[in-house]
């Protein structure tokens, strides 16, 4: 079991561990709660009644709310509902709403606690290797809307967040391999030994590995809640993968745009000789042995620049890439011509 603490304005730990629901039930106890809505997707079915019996055990109302699976229960009409749930039993200040699912249920939820009486508790349970090592913290809570993804939000952070590695084992293996690329990430913009390790197989180190992971992004969270600057390099690979995913309406897994975006940043930051080609060689094998793509559509620059002219990172109309100037190393990247940004697209077109 391992602890990572994020502090800052609301300081909060992250448990690492391995079968911690019954953690996770104790700190809702502790909290004094006497509500708990358990907002979860249908494969957590099981672990959400076991939530909600701990619970009732300890004398706490515990409701169980199913939202529509993926990106359906990040809706307007989904939130609306739970509201209404939270109304009917009476949820006050002291309640607390509990995100036990993906990235999407933990979106929910946090967006759920953030406007339920200007903000309740929220207490995170990822069960996605993306939402426990990125979507659970940090603070970024939201929902869809027909204007696009993520529109609506608020910055709320949870009070707690329980990760429980058994729950990787129960994974599609293409959430596996999704969430991967938000983990090598932090191995190449913060932490190498993270890349060491998967490439010793990711399966030998989870624990380690989503450890480590966690401890980049809360390291960064904790100094930039608000993303006014450092946090800026959690978006490594993301101005393209942005832009890939807008193109392929979101058919394509956000991790594997991501992957042929930190590929693309990587060529880009060859280009000024901030990095060599063995870093370039590097990213290849990464994210080649975690079976993300490393290539896209040849002829899709035009369309791919249009949409990273519109990335929010975007200042005075240029835009702003994340680059490495080595390994663990960022930089940013503000006045890159078309041309460069045209040929390292090539370099990672087929
Ligand atoms: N707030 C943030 O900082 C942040 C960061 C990154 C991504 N996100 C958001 O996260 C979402 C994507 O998260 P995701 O990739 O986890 O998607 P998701 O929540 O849709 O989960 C993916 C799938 O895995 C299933 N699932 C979840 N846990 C499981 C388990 N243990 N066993 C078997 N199946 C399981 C889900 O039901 C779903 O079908 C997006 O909405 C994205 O906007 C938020």
């Amino acid at each position: 079991m391992a602890v990572v603490e994020v502090t800052g304005p609301s300081p909060y730990e992250i448990h690492i561990g391995h079968a911690n629901l019954d953690q996770a039930a104790a700190r809702v106890v502790s909290i004094g709660a006497r509500n708990a809505l358990i907002v979860h997707q249908e494969p957590l079915a099981g672990v959400a009644q076991r939530l909600v019996g701990q619970l009732a055990g300890s004398g706490i109302n515990a409701v169980p709310a199913l939202i529509p699976d993926a990106e359906v229960g990040k809706t307007l009409e989904v939130t609306g509902s739970l509201w209404d749930t939270l109304g009917e039993h009476g949820f006050s200040r002291q309640d607390v709403v509990v995100g036990l699912g993906g990235g999407a249920a933990t979106d929910l939820a946090g967006f759920v606690a953030a406007t339920w009486m200007r903000g309740i508790r929220v207490v995170q349970v990822p069960t996605t290797l993306l939402a426990m090592v990125d979507a659970a913290m940090g603070g970024k809570t939201g929902i869809n809307t027909a204007a696009g993804k993520n529109l609506v939000g608020a910055f709320h952070e949870p009070d707690s967040v329980y990760i429980d590695l058994d729950r990787i084992d129960t994974l599609p293996e293409v959430e596996v391999v999704s969430g991967s690329a938000e983990l090598v990430k932090t191995g190449f913009i913060a932490d190498p030994k993270i890349l060491d390790l998967y490439r010793d197989g990711a399966q030998n180190h989870w624990a380690e590995l989503v450890q480590r992971s966690v401890a980049v992004k809360a390291s960064v969270v904790s100094q930039d809640l608000k993303e006014s600057g450092l946090r800026e390099i959690l978006n490594y690979g993301h101005t393209l993968g942005h832009a890939i995913e807008r193109r392929e309406n979101y058919t394509w897994r956000h991790g594997n745009a991501v992957a042929v975006g930190m590929m693309f940043v990587a060529h880009l930051a060859k280009g000024r000789q901030l990095i060599d080609d063995s870093l370039v060689a590097l990213h290849e094998e990464i994210i080649t042995s975690a079976g993300l793509p490393t290539r896209y559509e040849a002829g899709a620059f035009d369309e791919l620049y249009e949409g990273m002219t519109r990335d929010k990172k975007n200042r005075d109309g240029r835009i702003r890439f994340v680059v490495l100037d080595g390994l663990g190393s960022c930089t940013r990247l503000e006045d890159a011509s078309v041309e460069e940004m045209r040929a390292a697209y090539e370099a990672v077109s087929e």
